[in-house]
């Protein structure tokens, strides 16, 4: 037997199981999870007052390669998901090229096999990008794709969306949908609000984002189709998305740590490491968002994880939009719901490991016997401070930095392998 954890606190949401329990792992498959396993192993880990669950799914990263690795690269980006409980990770495709092809989809999953989490490509909705032609899903879907999105960028003719939604339905990949109407956008830079007339900048007016996410409800709906809306951030498109799923349509949404956390405050410091697309919003979105993550109305939770280089970042006005997440997604989550008594670990298990995996039909997120062990385990209570510098990331542009996170990564198993250990 390879690994023993002993004595943890284990939150197996999938088989509606919490308490403490023995994890035995061997040959990347969980043996046993029971209280006092007699057998022993290589490595026995004692892991009381520790908290362990399945590896957490991120289903929104940009690991910039091909094309902008001195961003990030596979084997960095996967260094981070491992440092932040991350095991598996789905890849945006607006990469240099663009994934749009059997070819650049095998160029990924080529890096990825000595990296430390398990990667899985999205393909583009349209070719190039470009929101006019649609992409081959038959031929992304077997060279390894989970999903399409032009994340980035929205796909604004609704009737190239519409018949995307149906084609991608039917070659299995769920369609993501980064809402956002440019023409409202037209130069913005931060929240349009209060924050942005005082700093005297551009405003990304929030009826960008809601009119866009009220267009795919309403396809999806009409066309019984599903549609998964990305980084969700404004109060609108919570109740809009309440009110869809509500009425049937198959709708799923996710958000980031940094929309139920932080405002467009942090924007009056002019750091161009607060800007990212969409932006954030008001203290009464940072409410909504997180009472939608706390209620069952979000989905997932993933880091939209954006790395920049510094120099990109040192103009706060002309910086590209993104920030890194993947080392303090669980913190942050676990800082601003679980310890404000908002939210539960399972739920926190649903929306970071159960839930991502659903949606794009890949394997894991349990911790039963006969399930793979790819496996994160964390001290709830233990506090850090975000030093931007420690980052595993090749980019520091964090929005949580000099913050301190109630919650941390001590250990990260994929495949039944010790891929992060915090020492
Ligand atoms: O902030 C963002 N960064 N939002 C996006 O939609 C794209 C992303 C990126 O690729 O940097
Ligand atoms: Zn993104």
């Amino acid at each position: 037997m390879d690994i023993l954890l002993k004595n943890g606190y284990v939150v197996d949401a999938a088989n509606d199981f919490e308490g403490i329990a023995d994890i035995l792992v061997d040959k990347g498959k969980i043996i046993k999870r029971e209280p006092n396993i007699a057998e022993t192993a290589d490595k026995v880990i004692d892991c009381a007052g520790k908290t362990i669950i399945p590896g957490i799914c991120d289903m929104h990263v940009h690991f910039r390669d091909p094309g902008q690795t001195h961003k990030e690269d596979i084997i960095t980006g996967c260094e981070a998901a491992a440092a932040g409980g991350v095991t598996a990770v789905a890849c945006m495709p607006n990469t240099v090229p663009v994934v749009d092809n059997a070819e650049t989809v095998k160029y990924i999953l080529d890096k990825a096999k000595g990296a430390k989490a398990r990667v899985y490509p999205i393909g583009c909705i349209t070719k190039g990008q470009k929101g006019e032609e649609l992409c081959d899903y038959a031929e992304l879907k077997a060279a390894g794709c989970v999903a399409v999105s032009d994340d980035g960028k929205p796909v604004l003719n609704a009737r190239i969306m519409a018949k995307a939604m149906v084609k991608a339905h039917y070659a299995g990949l769920r369609v993501i949908s980064h809402c956002e109407d440019p023409n409202i956008i037209a130069g913005g830079i931060i929240n349009s609000g209060e924050v942005s007339k005082e700093l005297g900048v551009k405003g990304m007016h929030r009826i960008s984002e809601d009119i866009s996410t009220a267009r795919e409800i309403v396809m999806a709906g009409d066309l019984e189709m599903p549609i998964h809306i990305a980084h969700v951030s404004t109060a609108t498109s919570m109740l809009l998305i309440r009110l869809g799923t509500r009425y049937g349509a198959m709708v799923t949404s996710e958000t980031a740590p940094h929309y139920f956390m932080l405002s467009d405050e942090k924007l009056r410091l002019r750091d161009a490491d607060y800007r990212m697309n969409p932006p954030l919003r008001t203290a009464d979105d940072v409410a909504a968002i997180a009472e939608g993550v706390c209620d069952g109305t979000i989905d997932c939770i993933v880091t939209d994880h954006a790395p920049h280089a510094p120099e990109e970042k040192a103009d706060f006005e002309k910086a590209p939009n993104g920030v890194v997440g993947l080392e303090t997604s669980l913190a942050a989550t676990l800082t601003a719901l679980y310890h404000n008594d908002k939210i539960t670990l399972k739920r926190i298990v649903r929306l970071m490991c159960v839930n991502p995996r659903k949606i794009l039909g890949i394997a894991g997120g349990a911790l039963g016997a006969g399930d793979i062990a790819d496996i994160a385990i964390f001290d709830a209570n233990e506090e850090w401070t975000v030093d931007p510098e420690k980052l595993h990331s090749k980019s520091k542009n964090t929005c949580f930095k000099g913050m301190t996170l109630k919650g941390k990564v001590k250990m990260t198993i994929v495949d039944g392998k010790i891929v992060y250990e915090d020492k």
